[in-house]
């Protein structure tokens, strides 16, 4: 009757520190085959004042011992539930940011559809820089430095300076590529130039300081106006998705000869008359020519031998066209509303 005595088995009790001890202990004080039980059992040999005694004493270490391991039991278990909340927490309260995503602006996705027609049609396409000299923007295409036709491009200065003492540029069109890309490539040479141009003029509703040209070359033995003619119509009909004719009216630019000012039959009410092409059916849509012999020679090739043509589209008027966009300021205005349209 040793292990029978009150204290030790409280004394057990209280050591107890986890749910698990607390079974343990159980199983070995109160469960079927244990102590209290056994000598419970086992009373019968007693006498009756003994069983009496033994029997009282049992009782209440059995009460005490009953009401001790409650109080442990309800406890572990409030504690494993509140564990099992503080794990299981999710603050419902948490304000998380929505997460915009951000998408390419009207003029680039149109470039990159422009792109890989070009592409498609064995263009090579190169971007070039946008702060050239005055040789590539100028003189590299026949127009030197006395040249009014300096004055038809209001030009942006840079005031760092190129080895021959003269100013950078922001170039003023995508022909200044024209030379750089005879002299890496050579003839028969097919290729396209997008990109950034910089005008210092007034703006308007169809004119900005800063618009992307598209720039054409393209040389080879026999090539003719009519081979331009037909490229230009394919390339146009893939651009507004729908057949588009051209008419072509004499221009000038001194880096082509002839040279001509190309009009497109115009895509928004197929020539019925709009008001986009002022009710004529056609709208002005690029400057293109034959090239110049002394641009074919300044770029290394033998203007006897080869011919080609050039074209620059404003690929901020195309797509204004296509979207109907009554200002090109807005490609270049940072507003949201017309930004977030497209
Ligand atoms: N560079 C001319 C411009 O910016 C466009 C052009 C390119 C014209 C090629 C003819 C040939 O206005």
């Amino acid at each position: 009757m040793q292990t029978m005595d009150k204290k030790s088995i409280i004394a057990d009790l209280k050591k107890v520190a986890s749910a698990a001890e607390l079974d343990q202990w159980y199983e070995k004080y109160l469960g079927k085959k244990w102590e209290i039980t056994v000598a419970y059992k086992s009373m019968g040999e007693l006498s009756p004042e003994e069983k009496k005694e033994m029997g009282q004493k049992l009782g209440e270490i059995k009460t005490e011992a009953t009401a001790l391991y409650e109080e442990k039991n309800t406890a572990f278990q409030r504690d494993a539930i509140n564990e099992q909340l503080a794990n299981d927490l999710v603050d419902i309260s948490l304000d998380l940011p929505l997460v915009k995503t951000g998408h390419a602006h009207l003029l680039q996705k149109e470039r990159r559809l422009i792109e890989e027609i070009c592409q498609s049609m064995g263009f090579i396409i190169e971007y070039g820089k946008d702060v050239v000299t005055k040789y590539e923007n100028f003189y590299s295409v026949n127009i030197p430095a006395s040249h009014p036709a300096t004055e038809m491009h209001d030009t942006y200065f840079l005031s760092q300076h190129d080895d021959q003492g003269d100013n950078l540029v922001l170039r003023t069109h995508t022909s200044s590529m024209q030379n750089e890309l005879m002299k890496r490539y050579g003839v028969p040479l097919k290729t396209v130039v997008p990109g950034k141009v910089y005008r210092h003029e007034n703006t308007d509703a169809s004119h900005d300081t800063v618009f992307w040209q598209l720039e054409g070359l393209v040389i080879d033995k026999d090539i003719s106006i009519g081979n331009f003619k037909e490229m230009m119509m394919s390339l146009l009909s893939a651009i507004f998705g729908k057949d588009t004719k051209i008419r072509m009216r004499p221009a000038y630019f001194p880096f082509v000869e002839p040279g001509f000012e190309i009009d497109a039959s115009c895509p928004i009410c197929e020539q019925k008359g709009c008001s986009l092409c002022k009710q004529t059916g056609w709208i002005e849509i690029l400057g293109a020519g034959m090239v110049h012999p002394n641009v074919l020679k300044e770029g290394g090739v033998d203007p006897n031998e080869y011919t080609g043509f050039a074209f620059g589209i404003g690929l901020n008027r195309v797509v204004a066209i296509k979207y109907d966009i009554k200002d090109i300021r807005y490609f270049t205005n940072g507003d949201l509303r017309f930004l977030q349209s497209f």
